[in-house]
């Protein structure tokens, strides 16, 4: 009988760890209803945004870019790309009209920890000491030494008030980043005087955002790109808006009647966004306390940490991971990358997710069906997210007209946005979990015109095309 019981028991708790993931589900769910609500939502949000500083969450912020590289540009750039899990120093060698990009070179390390929340002195000093090596090693190869003062595009992937193409003061960190002294400044002058101190010959021409780096370079194959999205460590967009429509900047006259708009969609909030109490807890712990609630629902600095919590709530809830529940309780172990890795196993006895669990959480002996429900944790936040992401990609389209909804003209043009970001570029599941949203929401006619292009280091190569640009504007 004692015997009988305790299986008894220990159904009832499997059942439980069931049922916290069936809730969880529900909490999540992006019915087609639903997402329509948020693309809603986030257009009438991009209008607020537009009106006025501070009329949104959605901050809408000029990029002082009003025409995009077409080609013409020539002559060797550097760029710099920092915000995301690594750090980038480049080298792009462009060729003008007819031949364009002729060689890239990219160096690619991750950003010490400890520089995210030092001084911003120590942050340059890293950025100008990294670049000077690079450029040394370059131009002693290619014999390309020059005196000229060259022109650096800087992408700088936070939230930037900027005063023009080439400076701007950083309003807040994001991503986990919190050197307090830097807010305020000018992130572009910091930058500079760091490179003057190391004898760096170089200025800033360009300080964007990665999202712009990315449009440029989209557009700069493709003329038909409208807008640019970024699926990595944050999640943000930019979009090309008629100046017209800017009314926070009322008078603002540009050569082509437009300006791309970088609009930190990281930080969109509705009440239509399907929240569960998982997603408040992880805000409340945050260093930054109802800001980014948008990203913290889609990006992969914190899909993995969502996951964890669901996990350890059906641990504690039922005796699933035995003694090692405890060793779930570590804010960040789970990340995106390992999530990613146990959602995308597709052995049939998921030994993957079996690996993962034993070398991560110390936990050797989880069953197949213990395996299965962590997949299906990994695939429910997953889904939530991309579906989201897509919700945002069509809420643009939608300002802009392009969603095939105004006249007729426009379920036949073609539009392109530029993509980029590991979620996207590296993890099928959640790229074919947008592709699919998309359609769903746009339907298939519309969609067909709609197309989603991945731009391979776009962000920063894209700054090296701008800084070329705009490199004779001073
Ligand atoms: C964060 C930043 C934003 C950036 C995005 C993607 O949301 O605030 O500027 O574009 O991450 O890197």
């Amino acid at each position: 009988a004692a015997l009988v019981g305790r299986r008894v028991r220990a159904r009832r708790r499997w059942w439980r760890a069931v049922e916290v993931v069936g809730e969880f589900e529900e909490g999540c769910a992006t019915p087609l209803g639903r997402l329509r609500q948020v693309v809603d939502a986030l257009v009438v949000e991009m209008h607020a945004g537009l009106a006025s500083d501070g009329g949104s969450k959605l901050k809408m912020l000029l990029t002082f870019i009003d025409t995009l590289p077409d080609g013409s540009e020539e002559g060797i750039y550097y760029a710099l790309d920092l915000g995301g899990t690594n750090f980038r120093v480049l080298r792009v060698q462009l060729g003008g009209k007819g031949s364009m990009i002729l060689s890239h070179k990219v160096e690619s390390q991750p950003l010490p920890e400890e520089l995210k929340s030092g001084t911003s002195e120590i942050l340059f000093d890293y950025i100008a000491s990294t670049l000077k090596n690079f450029v040394e090693r370059e131009e002693d190869d290619s014999q390309q030494k020059t005196d000229e003062r060259r022109a650096l595009g800087f992408t700088f992937s936070f939230p930037v008030r900027q005063t023009s193409v080439s400076s701007g003061f950083l309003i807040k960190w994001t991503k986990g980043f919190s050197i307090e002294d830097a807010v305020g400044k000018d992130i572009a002058r910091g930058l500079e005087e760091a490179m003057t101190t190391k004898g760096l010959n170089m200025r800033v021409a360009a300080l964007v955002n990665d999202t712009v780096g990315t449009l440029a370079l989209g557009h700069y194959y493709d003329q038909d790109t409208v807008a640019a999205v970024i699926i990595g460590t944050g999640t943000n967009a930019c979009y090309i808006e008629r100046t017209d429509a800017i009314i926070k900047c009322q008078g603002l006259l540009t050569n082509s009647g437009g300006m791309v708009v970088n609009m930190e969609w990281g930080n969109f909030w509705s009440s239509h966004l399907p929240r569960t109490s998982y997603d408040i807890a992880l805000d409340e712990e945050s260093p930054n306390r109802n800001d980014q609630g948008f990203e913290k629902m889609i990006s992969g600095m914190y899909l993995g940490e969502v996951v964890r919590r669901v996990l350890q709530r059906m641990a504690q809830e039922s005796d699933l991971f035995g003694d090692a529940t405890q060793n779930l309780s570590v804010p960040f172990s789970l990340s995106t990358p390992i999530m990613a890795a146990m959602h995308e196993d597709d052995s049939p006895d998921l030994e993957r997710v079996r690996q993962i669990m034993e070398q991560n959480f110390q936990m050797p002996h989880v069953p197949l069906k213990t395996r299965r429900l962590i997949i299906r944790v990994c695939d429910i936040v997953t889904r939530r997210a991309a579906r989201l992401a897509a919700a945002g990609i069509v809420g643009i389209l939608k300002k802009i007209g392009r969603d095939g909804s105004g006249r007729s003209r426009s379920k036949s043009q073609r539009t392109s946005v530029a993509i980029e970001g590991g979620l996207y570029t590296g993890y099928s599941n959640f790229r074919d979990y947008l592709n699919e949203a998309v359609v769903e929401i746009l339907g298939e006619e519309v969609a067909r015109n709609v197309i989603l292009r991945v731009s391979e280091d776009g962000s920063g190569i894209g700054a090296a095309l701008l800084a070329a640009a705009h490199s004779l504007d001073r």
